[in-house]
Order: structure tokens, then C-alpha cells, then sequence
């Protein structure tokens, strides 16, 4: 039996505080989920057969979903609706979404845990949401981790490991951060291969690396327990240079780093796969900090305030 759409879904965005790329190899990461990140509508349409249409104006996204379709949100949404025995012809799809897509901030993942609870209705559990929309972010990224989709899915601060947990971070003290696209596109599973080739190459080292940046999850879910802000900023800034000597980060990342720490961040690092998308810095509580474009004619920065 095909059941219908319900008529409204939504999930967070992203962002990801320290433990990229080791969650893939499993380690912990912790990340925070960011709002607006996507807001979808369904309404039926006059001809059940017709193909379903998905458009998300802000991503520039105006799509049938057919299944000879080689467009991969596309792939992806059908991916996901076929996973929830939902419909794949009969539906007009809408979406909102207050972030940039494909900028390491969990776009992908939001819109296929949305589209999940379009199909699953709202009282879905969290846990059938987020394996609906591993089904479509494969189509994305190859082997993805998961922990995209469990923040789209869940929101807050969560610590995350694959196959192991998902607990909420409670934390001592508000969150400052600052988003900075660098307004430069990337590949996840680009980024995954590129580091892949880098613990390939230094076989001990790489794997102490990725060790470290386990450990730098464990402290900084202590620093955001204690409301620590200087200790999760050093934090921050331990793993953006471990993540470099991994092959993450980029001539413009490190650029954006620099710069926000001049500006007087407490730490800052990429956020996400790498190579583009975004840095996210930790700003100080107590004092205002701007944070300007990468670029004259790049997306704004943004600030999200995280309360305990
Ligand atoms: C992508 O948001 C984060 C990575 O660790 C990939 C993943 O966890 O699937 C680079």
C-alpha cells in the first residue's frame, strides 16, 4: 500500500565542532544542529501519475523526480521515499531552506530527513527518519558516517558515534559560533578519498592523527559541558591543523581561520568535509565580534547562538 505524503516536514542544518573525517573511521564527532534548514511542503497533484516535482528555490533546485532521472537529488529523494514504501508519482514538493547547499552544513541531510518525514508522518521515530535518509545521502556521499542525518534528524548538540551512539550534550553555557562560507563547492565523498589517501600514506601517523582528533572530541564535549569557551576554542584550532595535515582544509580555509582568529575568535577551524564550504568559529561571549564575507560577493557569514 502507498501512503500519502502528510502536508508538512522540516530538519536542521549542521555543524560540525570537532571530529570530522575520524567519524568516518570511528571516532566520536560532536556537532550542533543549525534551523531553517529545511522546511518542506507536500500537496497532491491533480494526476496521481504525474512525476513527483520538488523545488527548493534558495538552492536553485526545480526537479521531477523520474525514474530515469540522472540528477542526483533526484536519485537521492527517490532513494528515500522507496525506502519509506512512499509515493513516486502524484506529488508537488516545496521547499524553504535558510542555508547555502553543498557547504558542509548538512544541506543533503536535511532535506532527506525532511522528505523521510514527509513520508513517515510526524510521530516517526527519530531512528526510521534518519535510516529513510541514509538511504538517499549514499546516493550523495558514497558511505557516509551518519552523523549529518542524526542532526538533521535529532537537533541540539550531540556526541556521535557510527554504529555506537547518539547522546545530547547538555551544555554549561550559551554557544557563539559564526559560520563563514568560503563560498567555494566541494564533493564529500571527494574530500572522504582525498584523506582516505593520506592515511594510506602515513599509515602510523595518520592513525595517531585520527586518535588525536578523538581525544580533542572527548575534552571539548567536557569544555561544552563546563561552559568552557577557551579550552573548546584551542580545541577547535588543534583540530583544524590536525584535519590540514590530513588533506582537509585548503589555502582559503586556513585563510578564514586567520582571519577570524585576528578578529578575535577563540578558535576556528573547518567545518564539515573541506576543502570549501565553510569555517565555523567560536566566538567570545562577552564581546562582539564581526566576522566579514570571504570575498566581496561570497555569502555572509552568520552567527548562531546555541542555549544550553
Ligand atoms: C561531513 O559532514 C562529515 C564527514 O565526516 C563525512 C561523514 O561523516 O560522513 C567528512
Amino acid at each position: 500500500v502507498v501512503l500519502p505524503l502528510h502536508p508538512r516536514a522540516s530538519a536542521c542544518g549542521k555543524v560540525i565542532l570537532v571530529g570530522e573525517h575520524a567519524v568516518v573511521h570511528g571516532y566520536p564527532a560532536v556537532a550542533a544542529g543549525l534551523p531553517g534548514g529545511v522546511e518542506l511542503t507536500a500537496e497532491a497533484l491533480p494526476d496521481p501519475r504525474a512525476p513527483i516535482e520538488l523545488r527548493i528555490g534558495e538552492w536553485e533546485l526545480d526537479l521531477e523526480l523520474t525514474a530515469t532521472s540522472e540528477h542526483p537529488v533526484a536519485r537521492a529523494c527517490l532513494e528515500v521515499l522507496g525506502h519509506c514504501d512512499g509515493p513516486v508519482a502524484g506529488w508537488r514538493i516545496r521547499g524553504r531552506s535558510a542555508l547555502p547547499a553543498r557547504a558542509g552544513l548538512g544541506s543533503s541531510a536535511a532535506l532527506t530527513v525532511a522528505l523521510a518525514r514527509l513520508a513517515l508522518g510526524p510521530g516517526a521515530a527519530d531512528a526510521d527518519v534518519v535510516e529513510a535518509s541514509l538511504a538517499g545521502e549514499r546516493v550523495f556521499h558514497g558511505r557516509p558516517s551518519g552523523i549529518d542525518s542524526e542532526v538533521a534528524a535529532r537537533g541540539g548538540v550531540l556526541e556521535f558515534a557510527r554504529g555506537r551512539s547518539v547522546q545530547a550534550i547538555v551544555l554549561g553555557a550559551p554557544l557563539r559560533l559564526a559560520i563563514v562560507p568560503s563560498g567555494i563547492p566541494r564533493s564529500t565523498a571527494d574530500q572522504i578519498a582525498r584523506v582516505q589517501a593520506q592515511l594510506a600514506r602515513l599509515p602510523v601517523a595518520g592513525a595517531a592523527a585520527l586518535s588525536c582528533l578523538g581525544a580533542a572530541v572527548r575534552e571539548s564535549r567536557a569544555a561544552l559541558e563546563a561552559g568552557d569557551p577557551l579550552r573548546l576554542g584551542a580545541l577547535m584550532d588543534l583540530a583544524h591543523g590536525v584535519l590540514g595535515g590530513l588533506g582537509a582544509s585548503s589555502a582559503e580555509l586556513d585563510r578564514l581561520c586567520a582571519r577570524a582568529r585576528a578578529a578575535g575568535a577563540l578558535g576556528a577551524k573547518l567545518t564539515g568535509a573541506g576543502g570549501g564550504g565553510c569555517i565555523v568559529a567560536l566566538l567570545p561571549p562577552d564581546r562582539e565580534t564581526a566576522l566579514e564575507p570571504a570575498a566581496p560577493g561570497s555569502p555572509a557569514p552568520f552567527t548562531v547562538e546555541v542555549a544550553p
